[in-house]
C-alpha cells in the first residue's frame, strides 16, 4: 500500500508539468450551474486523487461522489467526496438510480475508449434531463486513435441521433503536460 500511495501522490506532480484539465472540467460545471451549487449532485468518474473535487468545492459544490477503480487513488481522494464507489466503467450498468445526478464529470480519461463508449448510454440514464456530462481528455486520442474513432465517436453521434443528449461544446485547450492539447466535450442530457 505504501508504494501505491507514493505513486499516486507522485501523480499530482502532473500539475507542475502543466496539467490543467481539472480546472477546465470544474470550470464547465461552474459555468452551467452559477446558482444553487450546494444542492447539485455531481458524479466524478475516473476521479483519481480528487483534483476535480478540490476545484468544485472551491466553487461551492458539496454533493460530489467519486467512481474510481484504483484503491490507491481513492485512498487520497476519499475525504474529498460524499460517497466513493471503488469500481471502473465497463459494460455493466452504473450502480445508480435513473435521474440521480445533475452532472457527470470525466476528467483526464486515458487509455482505451471502449469502457467509456460502453458507458455513455448509462450516463445519460443516471443524469437528470437537462443535466450535463463533461468529458475531458487528450485531443490526440479523439482525433487520431482508432478505438476512439470506432467506438467513442460513433456512440456520441448515436446518442444524439437517439435524442438522449445534445452536444454543446467540443473545444480544444492547452492543458496537458509538455504542451499537449486537451479537448473538452460538453453534452446536455435530454
Ligand atoms: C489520468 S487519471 C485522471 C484522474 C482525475 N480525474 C484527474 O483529472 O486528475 C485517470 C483515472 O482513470 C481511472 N480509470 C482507469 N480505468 C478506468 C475505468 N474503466 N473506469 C473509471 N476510471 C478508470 C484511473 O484509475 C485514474 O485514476
Amino acid at each position: 500500500m505504501y508504494v501505491v500511495v507514493q505513486i499516486t501522490q507522485k501523480y499530482n506532480d502532473v500539475i507542475e508539468e502543466g496539467y490543467t484539465a481539472h480546472l477546465t472540467t470544474a470550470g464547465v460545471i461552474g459555468d452551467v450551474f452559477p446558482d444553487g451549487r450546494e444542492t447539485k449532485e455531481i458524479l466524478d468518474i475516473a476521479a483519481g486523487t480528487g483534483l476535480v473535487a478540490d476545484e468544485l468545492k472551491k466553487m461551492g459544490f458539496r454533493l460530489i461522489d467519486a467512481l474510481e477503480p484504483s484503491k490507491g487513488m481513492l485512498e487520497l481522494a476519499v475525504k474529498k467526496y460524499r460517497n466513493v464507489f471503488n469500481q471502473g466503467l465497463s459494460k455493466d450498468p452504473l450502480p445508480f438510480p435513473s435521474d440521480k445526478y445533475d452532472a457527470i464529470t470525466i476528467c483526464g480519461w486515458h487509455g482505451s475508449a471502449g469502457p467509456l463508449a460502453d458507458s455513455l448510454s448509462e450516463m445519460t440514464r443516471v443524469v437528470k434531463p437537462g443535466g450535463y456530462i463533461c468529458i475531458v481528455t487528450r485531443m490526440h486520442y479523439v482525433q487520431n486513435l482508432d478505438d476512439y474513432k470506432e467506438t467513442f465517436l460513433p456512440e456520441c453521434i448515436k446518442l444524439e441521433a437517439d435524442g438522449k443528449w445534445k452536444q454543446l461544446e467540443f473545444k480544444g485547450f492547452m492543458g496537458y503536460p509538455f504542451n499537449n492539447e486537451g479537448v473538452k466535450m460538453v453534452f446536455r442530457v435530454c
